[in-house]
């Protein structure tokens, strides 16, 4: 694996974006002490203050390495690297691809792909977000934004490896699909989740092994869906 550092960085997914275009054959790693225009998805920003939390990118050709269901399986190894680190930690994962502690978000994933220019997919980029031990979230995310320590001393280091190397097991591993259900906090739960103009309210009943979330409404009727967020739970 290739690992870049940086102090500063606009967004380690844009980077791995721009290495993409040299075709690089290997796995890259991007890592930054901080980002000055980090994002996540629907184009949000993703705070990412400096020295307290990870912002890393995994840029990964798909020819190379299975990456089926990328956002799960980094979302599996994330919540792993950080049990073994803050072992006390109640975490969970909120489908797809949020990590939360106490119902406050810790981390996100954000998988992007790039396209080889004929029919297929040739890189998949996963971008790693953690608020390790983050503080002054901006006003409109402090309710809803956490961090996972208030200790002054963490090793970001050795936690993105955890991460990196949880991500090469679960790579090939038959059974992520059942540890991401298993870390999963969405599963029984009455929610709300919006997919573009779709709003839906009900009971998420499962995950499927494409990934998809199942939602029973009120009038029972089953609706399945491959990406949307998860605006309330109740
Ligand atoms: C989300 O919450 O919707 C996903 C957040 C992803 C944030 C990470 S931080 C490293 C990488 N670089 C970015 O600009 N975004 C991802």
């Amino acid at each position: 694996l290739n690992i870049l550092t940086f102090d500063e960085i606009n967004s380690t997914n844009d980077y791995a974006k721009k290495l993409a275009e040299k075709r690089p054959d290997t796995a890259i790693l991007i890592v930054a002490d901080h980002q000055t225009a980090g994002y996540g998805r629907f184009k949000r920003d993703f705070y990412s203050p400096s020295n307290t939390g990870i912002y890393m990118s995994l840029l990964l050709p798909i020819n190379k390495i299975e990456t089926d269901l990328p956002t799960l399986k980094a979302c599996v190894s994330t919540v792993k690297a950080l049990r073994l680190n803050f072992p006390n930690a109640d975490l969970k994962i909120k489908w797809i691809n949020d990590i939360l502690l106490n119902n406050k978000k810790i981390s996100g994933i954000l998988a992007e792909s790039i396209n080889d220019g004929k029919n297929g997919i040739a890189y998949v980029i996963l971008g790693i977000g953690v608020n390790l031990n983050t503080t002054d979230f901006p006003l409109e995310i402090q309710d809803i934004a956490s961090s996972i320590t208030d200790s002054v001393t963490v090793n970001r280091n050795k936690i993105i490896a955890d991460i990196v190397n949880e991500f090469f097991k679960i790579n090939h591993a038959e059974n992520f699909l059942a540890e991401y259900i298993r870390f999963c906090g969405t599963i029984g739960k009455r929610v709300e989740l919006v997919n573009g103009n779709q709003h839906i309210v009900g009971t998420a009943e499962k995950i499927k092994s494409d990934g998809s979330l199942v939602i029973k409404d009120d009038k029972k009727n089953l609706h399945c869906f491959n990406s949307g967020e998860i605006t309330k739970v109740y």
